[in-house]
């Protein structure tokens, strides 16, 4: 088996299942354009998110790591009427892409882009007092995701979703010794979500067009 056959299945489920969406295939353009990294979610993991929104019936929506707003704009589009999506992003250059992206898609209303490291906007939020949300989808500086799980536990509430990507990274998760930052912040939110009693959690390979890579996700119970 090879990426080849791996990325055209993932391009076969998307033109079957994904249909042609000329705001987001210009999301995809702009970010090109801007010169961005190619680090966003592939069309059908951005359609799972949407699925899990929809599911959950999300009105809020936490988002760390926005890039060009293509996955900002898959969750906010499955957002309950009236919903609000909060996304962090640490690029000033990456925020005003994404910006203009959700304005062309017609969600600036629901969306705002909050720019900065996210541990300290976590914390602006957190001294705000903000309400809860439904839905935290982890995507940014994998290196702080044990701090970002500890902040979506502290903004959610039973019901809610934790999403996070990059979980695999090429297998080299499985490498206790790396001395990679991305890893061992792997490593460690998985032990994280292992010894907290409030989560119920899975993780999930995936293989295609974004290469050897997957997901985990959480389901906040009560306590
Ligand atoms: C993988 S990309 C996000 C992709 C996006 N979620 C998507 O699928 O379209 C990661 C983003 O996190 C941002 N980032 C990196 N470190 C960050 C930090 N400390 N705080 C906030 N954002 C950060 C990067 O600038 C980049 O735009």
């Amino acid at each position: 088996m090879s990426l080849e056959q791996w990325s055209a299945v993932d391009e076969y489920f998307s033109a079957m299942l994904i249909p042609s969406d000329p705001v987001l295939d210009a999301v995809l353009d702009s970010c090109v354009r801007a010169a961005l990294p190619p680090i966003g979610v592939a069309p059908n993991q951005g359609k799972l998110l949407y699925l899990l929104a929809r599911i959950r019936g999300a009105g809020r929506i936490l988002e760390i790591g926005t890039l060009g707003g293509y996955s900002t704009i898959w969750l906010a589009r499955a957002l309950a009427p009236g919903g609000k999506l909060v996304s962090l992003e640490v690029s000033a250059t990456h925020a005003q892409v994404a910006r203009e992206n959700v304005e062309a898609a017609g969600l600036s209303d629901a969306v705002s882009i909050m720019v900065g490291r996210a541990t300290d906007t976590l914390a602006r939020l957190a001294a705000e007092g903000v309400e809860p949300f439904d839905l935290v989808f982890i995507d940014a500086d994998k290196e702080n995701n044990p701090v970002y799980l500890k902040a979506a536990l502290r903004f959610t509430r039973p019901g809610s979703l934790i999403v996070c990507d990059n979980v695999v990274r090429n297998g080299r998760v499985l490498d206790a010794g790396s001395d990679d930052a991305d890893v061992a912040g792997t490593r460690r939110y998985f032990e994280l979500l292992a010894e907290q009693p409030r989560l119920i959690s899975t993780a999930i390979q995936t293989v295609g067009v974004k290469g050897w890579d997957g997901l985990s996700i959480s389901l906040v119970e009560g306590g």
